[in-house]
């Protein structure tokens, strides 16, 4: 659970409140086989050494993690809003907290909330023994929502890492592996895969309808298929998001941003188990994934 020395460790979510996070609150999240919702399995001496930061985790650089969950998901089909969608009974959200509280590197977790859906966030979070999560009233567009998660941390936090509540399985390696480039000096990480399709860049039709005409073919084998969580040195975020501002507005990612800057991206290794939950068929893999897990590693 979160730690606090003197502090009042759960936030207040109602709008307009300070949703900053108090300094030297840390963080260790149930595993999912501690939820309450699941079965409860013993838990392996690894989960035990992640409840408590070893001495270790607290030498480093804090690093905090922000869940951008404020999307509504359309292209997954009308009804709940897409981070709270269930995957083998638990909101795709649960599963994301989880998998970044299971990194060593990650001390604290803030999710960024729909603002008309802060209460029901906070309850689901308290349902799954995550009551120490801040969860913070995000904004229109992504960016907006990642710039209110930004606000939210301590002024402690060194190194940010972004992650979208629509990536709910990616592996705590890939979390660790990008949190330690960032501390090994990389001002942004990015976690991404070769890509397995050949990728044509199109310009617009020439009649409303009408076929798109291909303009390029990039060498396939310098593309790379991002994922999330993306690591920053926080100046680095927070500078990108202060002066890439309204400018920045469609930007996809925060890398992206970033690059605007003029700072220089690199990339980690990512997961296949990192894909995001977009489209209806990608729950479907999400639970045979998840049903793969709890047969192989217990939870
Ligand atoms: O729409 P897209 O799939 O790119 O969203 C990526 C992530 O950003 C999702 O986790 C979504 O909930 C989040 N988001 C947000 N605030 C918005 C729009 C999207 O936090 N206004």
């Amino acid at each position: 659970m979160c730690r606090a020395t003197g502090q009042q460790v759960r936030p207040a979510v109602t709008e307009g409140a300070d949703h900053r996070v108090p300094p030297g609150t840390l963080c260790a999240i149930p595993t999912a086989a501690e939820d309450t919702n699941l079965n409860a399995q013993p838990m392996s001496p690894d989960a035990a050494a992640l409840r408590a930061p070893s001495e270790q985790a607290a030498a480093d650089p804090r690093t905090a993690a922000v869940i951008p969950a404020a999307g509504r998901g359309v292209r997954l089909g009308p009804g709940t809003p897409k981070a709270l969608r269930s995957l083998n009974g638990t909101p795709m959200l649960v599963h994301a907290v989880r998998a970044m509280a299971q990194a060593r590197a990650v001390s604290l977790v803030v999710v960024v909330a729909p603002r008309e859906s802060l209460s029901a966030v906070r309850n689901l979070l308290d349902e799954h023994s995550l009551p120490e999560v801040p969860v913070v009233p995000g904004g229109e567009t992504r960016q907006d929502s990642v710039r209110l998660g930004l606000a939210a941390l301590p002024d402690d936090v060194e190194i940010v890492l972004v992650h979208d509540a629509a990536r709910p399985l990616v592996p705590a390696e890939v979390v660790d592996a990008v949190a330690g480039a960032v501390r090994d000096g990389a001002p942004a990480v990015v976690p991404a895969l070769p890509v397995s399709d050949t990728v044509k860049r199109v310009a617009a039709p020439l009649q409303t309808g009408g076929p798109e005409p291909v303009v390029e073919t990039p060498d396939r084998s310098r593309l790379r298929a991002v994922q999330t969580p993306q690591g920053f040195a926080r100046a680095t975020l927070a500078a990108a998001h202060a002066r890439i501002g309204r400018e920045g507005e469609g930007a996809t990612d925060d890398a992206g941003m970033v690059e605007r800057l003029g700072v220089q991206v690199v990339v980690v290794p990512g997961s296949e188990q990192a894909f995001k939950v977009t489209r209806p068929l990608d729950l479907v893999l999400a639970e045979a994934v998840l049903a793969r897990r709890r047969r192989t590693d217990g939870f």
